[in-house]
């Protein structure tokens, strides 16, 4: 068979990873052959692809971003659609699609194989908020470098006596600041899915102070305060009309500190949390799913997703995979709240 594997949505330390497996294992078994789509839909709506020979993927599983490049098209978009792409597919002599993407792409995927092209897809998300997978590859690499980033906070914190907030990635869960706040003690830990007053806030940071400490905030960058009204994490729109994540520490710096009287300072880590190389965890992750979806392509498995359920990677169909949000439980929240003290 020939298989086309394709990078869409924003890119997550792993994607490399996927693409070696997924080559290795389709060479080892059966002798597939692969190309890649350049630039995720993009590529399959206009024929833009490349050979992915052996050669191509050796040593990429540690090398951050991904080698097809990536892009937010939409296939249903102007000059795609489910019959351009079955040309386009035939023309090429593509027998199938891997698709390794977030909720936007795997809904794609799901609209194009209802209109019967052969697609299996691989979750792809930093902010893990895919239900239908225990972890997606990346959230680790992303936890881990929020981690180091508070870590290194904290220091230069507690130097100057101040409070110091680390925005972190998540739109619409918090689950890089609940693993990064718990894993470097944060004494707060701010999430989408829980309202929380600035005052609440402000009283956390004066226990910490009271107890000798520099107060150390982790935020996900779609929290919204008790009562505020705007939704604060836009900074605007970009030049193609796409949101702007971030900025809700810096709008709580300043109300916090007419709050406390604590000097407060804020880092956006924004897109350090997505470059560069994935950790151990994610390799191996990362590349079991795109094995899997091997496996899926071989086994016709079309419309569905590899996921990981447990320890074992399984399959699970897109309508299962789809419009579920994975969001922080109450009680993992109220355990890391223990030790904000
Ligand atoms: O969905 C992952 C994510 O990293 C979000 O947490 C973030 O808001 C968004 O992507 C930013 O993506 P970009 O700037 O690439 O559009």
């Amino acid at each position: 068979m020939k298989i086309g594997i394709l990078t869409s949505g924003g890119d997550c330390p792993g994607l490399n990873a996927v693409i070696r497996g997924a080559v290795l294992k389709g060479i080892a078994i059966q002798g597939h052959e692969f190309v890649g789509f350049r630039d995720g839909w993009r590529g399959v709506v206009e024929s833009d692809v490349i050979d992915i020979p052996r050669s191509m993927v050796r040593g990429i599983a540690k090398q951050g971003g991904t080698i097809l490049g990536t892009s937010r098209t939409n296939p249903f978009g102007d000059g795609g659609g489910p019959d351009v792409i079955k040309a386009n597919l035939e023309r090429l002599g593509i027998d199938a699609i891997i698709a390794i993407g977030g909720e936007g792409t795997l809904a794609a995927a799901k609209r194009l194989t209802d209109a019967g092209l052969n697609i299996v897809g691989v979750p792809k998300t930093v902010d893990n908020d895919l239900d239908a997978t225990d972890y997606s590859f990346g959230f680790d690499t992303a936890v881990h470098i929020a981690t180091e980033a508070m870590d290194r906070l904290r220091t230069t914190g507690e130097s100057h006596h101040r409070c110091m907030i680390a925005e972190v990635m998540g739109r619409h869960v918090g689950w890089i600041a609940l693993h990064a706040g718990m894993a470097a003690g944060a004494h707060a830990i701010l999430i989408p899915e829980q309202k929380v007053s600035v005052e609440r806030i402000g009283q956390w940071m004066l226990a910490a102070h009271a107890r000798g400490r520099a107060p150390l905030l982790a935020v996900a960058e779609g929290f919204v305060p008790e009562h505020m009204e705007t939704p604060h994490s836009q900074r605007g729109l970009d030049t193609f009309g796409r949101p702007r994540m971030g900025g809700i520490a810096d709008q709580l710096a300043p109300q916090l500190e007419a709050i406390t009287g604590l000097e407060t300072r804020t880092a956006i880590l924004g897109h350090i949390q997505r470059g560069g190389v994935p950790t151990a965890f994610d390799r191996v992750l990362a590349t079991r799913l795109g094995m899997a979806a091997i496996h899926s392509v071989v086994e016709h498995r079309w419309g569905t997703m590899v996921a990981l359920k447990g320890t074992e990677i399984r399959s699970v169909s897109f309508d299962e995979a789809l419009g579920k949000l994975k969001t922080v439980p109450q009680d993992r929240y109220d355990e890391a709240a223990v030790l904000f003290g």
